[in-house]
């Protein structure tokens, strides 16, 4: 079809569409580029109204959003993360140890504040709607909000950094987080010196970005018939 013959119904004009398109691909988890500048109040509300407006199964709405600004209690946290690392460390392929050791994967006290994301696994529990059969679609959900202020914060300038390299046993007692709530993110956020152009993983030499035509399949897993749309994927590159 060509898409200047015929408008397109209920989309956004081509700034806009260009503006979300542009917050999903210059989005970067952000360790080292915190400047420590603060976020102001009415900004980290937009963002958390942002995250409040993801999807939920059965409209559940689990999350909990917790900010923590405290220097000292951040400090804790970044003990529990050094101590993780430490144990992570050691399944790290031998190869792969140096780089690991030397790869920033954390901005706990350098960014602004610190975010923790939780999912109150018995919110909703008399009606587990969407649940009954796959009752992890609670923790999806909070992810999508964590996903939604990720890229809320892009378009508003403000850095986000995930750190799952945390005991989540040990993070719930630091943060008085009750047994029945989960942590799904726990986030640094802040005002940045730069958004890097590509993930640092990959500047590093970590990983690279996977080839979409190599992981859209057709039909049945494996299936590797949409040629037509390879190629417009392909068109696409860079
Ligand atoms: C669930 C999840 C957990 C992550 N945990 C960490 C982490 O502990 N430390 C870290 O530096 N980055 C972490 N990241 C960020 C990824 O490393 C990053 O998203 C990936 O390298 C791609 O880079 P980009 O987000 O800049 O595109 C995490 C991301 C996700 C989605």
């Amino acid at each position: 079809m060509n898409e200047h013959a015929v408008p397109p119904v209920h989309a956004f004009d081509a700034a806009e569409r260009e503006a979300v398109y542009r917050a999903i691909s210059t989005r970067r988890d952000v360790r080292a580029h915190f400047t420590g500048q603060p976020v102001d109040d009415a900004l980290l509300a937009r963002l958390l109204a942002a995250a409040h407006h993801a999807p939920s199964v059965g409209y559940m709405q689990p999350w909990n959003f917790l900010v923590i600004r405290d220097a000292a209690r951040r400090e804790q946290v970044r003990e529990l993360f050094l101590s993780a690392r430490q144990e992570e460390a050691r399944h790290i392929a031998g190869d792969r140890q140096a780089l690991y050791r030397t790869t920033r994967l954390e901005g706990i006290c350098e960014s602004a504040l610190n975010l923790c994301v939780t999912c109150d696994r018995g919110r909703a529990a008399s009606s587990p709607l969407g649940r009954w059969h796959n009752p992890q679609m609670d923790l999806y959900s909070t992810v999508c909000a964590v996903q939604n202020f990720w890229l809320a914060a892009r378009a508003e300038g403000v850095g986000v950094g995930w750190v799952s390299i945390l005991d989540e046993a040990a993070l719930k007692v630091l943060l008085g987080i009750p047994e029945h709530v989960a942590v799904v993110a726990y986030l640094c956020v802040g005002r940045v010196s730069a958004f890097a152009p590509r993930p640092d993983l990959e500047a590093q030499g970590w990983r690279r970005r996977l080839a979409l035509t190599d992981l859209v399949m057709s039909e049945r897993f494996g299936g590797d018939g949409e040629a037509v749309l390879k190629h417009e994927i392909g068109k696409l590159a860079g």
